[in-house]
């Protein structure tokens, strides 16, 4: 089963990295879709999102990345995925992921699987490393080395 995992990943975060890698040990084939939102305001272009991805899973061949524009419903299908995955962290992803999950469902018949965050990433999302890196805190935790060496030259 080929499945996909989309978000925007500005930066990817220890969260989406355990999701992803433990995504591609249940499914035979994972996608990350890395969005292109012109009108959010992003630390990193797509591209730079996707090539720290990339360089994440070069050793995993089961997962790939590509930068997808438009509804994830289109990408999905033209990537002959079966379903879409999403990582939960708490109650607080639940209702807008719910919502998400059921619009896509309505839109184009795509089911979503719901994957629980691990416990030791609960807490890290990408907005509040860019937050705490920029006040100078440590993230070393909570985001890939790779990802670390590029929010220092950010
Ligand atoms: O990491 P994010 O920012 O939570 O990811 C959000 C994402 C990319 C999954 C969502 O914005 C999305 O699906 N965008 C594509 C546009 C679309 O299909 N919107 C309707 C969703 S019901």
């Amino acid at each position: 089963m080929k499945v996909l995992i989309p978000g925007s990943f500005d930066p990817p975060t220890n969260g989406h990295i355990d999701v992803i890698k433990r995504c591609s040990k249940v499914f035979d084939e994972v996608l990350i879709g890395v969005v292109v939102n012109p009108s959010k305001k992003s630390l990193f272009t797509t591209k730079i999102r996707e090539l720290m991805l990339n360089e994440i899973i070069s050793e995993t061949p089961n997962i790939s990345t590509k930068t997808f524009e438009g509804l994830l419903v289109d990408f999905a299908k033209v990537n002959n995925v079966q379903a879409i995955v999403k990582g939960l962290r708490a109650m607080t992803d639940f209702d807008y992921e719910f919502q998400m999950a059921q619009m896509n469902s309505n839109l184009a018949d795509f089911e979503t699987i719901f994957i629980p965050a691990s416990p030791e990433y609960g807490y890290v999302s990408s907005s509040m490393v860019k937050e705490i890196n920029s006040y100078g805190g440590d993230i070393s935790k909570l985001v890939p080395p790779n990802v670390l060496k590029r929010m220092d030259d950010a």
